[in-house]
């Protein structure tokens, strides 16, 4: 059986998408299933294509013992739609954005809904807020929301 094919999607893929990325693949090591899966992240936006994360992400990870392989790239509908098995986004207007290009709706989920904190939660309330020009502990909340989220994730995922 060939790996599931994941994207994690946000706005920029210096911040929200890179941590998922790098928290998803630690948790898989950790449960040794880490051969079962690829994972990418992307961004909606094009400002920081070629960009490593935000030095915050980056040191959010450090603290972890994470590590973010993405280098920042944008969402190549075409490309990206066929190839991956899921598109998380991490907030409804990520969302909004994929199913503008045309993503399939099958392979369309928005990365809180695994959070079990988000169970009865509406969609508008499931989304991972973006940092980016936040202050204080941001990063740290972001992150929190990313272990829950990607460990439900991987419950659901190896079912
Ligand atoms: P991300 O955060 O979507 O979590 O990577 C952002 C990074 C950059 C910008 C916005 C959000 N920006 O406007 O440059």
């Amino acid at each position: 059986m060939r790996p599931k094919r994941l994207l994690f999607v946000c706005l920029g893929n210096i911040c929200r998408s890179p941590l998922a990325e790098g928290i998803f693949l630690d948790l898989a090591e950790k449960r040794g299933v880490a051969d079962r899966f690829e994972v990418d992240s992307a961004g909606t936006g094009s400002w920081h294509v070629g960009e490593r994360p935000d030095r915050r992400a980056a040191a959010v990870a450090r603290r972890n013992n994470i590590v973010l392989p993405s280098i920042g790239r944008q969402v190549d509908a075409q490309r990206d739609f066929e190839y991956f098995d899921l598109l998380l986004a991490m907030d409804t207007e990520n969302l909004a954005e994929l199913r503008s290009l045309g993503a399939p709706e099958e392979k369309l989920r928005l990365m809180r809904s695994f959070d079990p904190e988000c169970a009865e939660c509406a969609d508008a309330d499931r989304c991972v807020p973006d940092p980016y020009f936040g202050e204080g502990d941001g990063f740290d909340r972001v992150h929190e929301m990313l272990v829950r989220a990607c460990d439900g994730l991987l419950d659901e995922l190896l079912e």
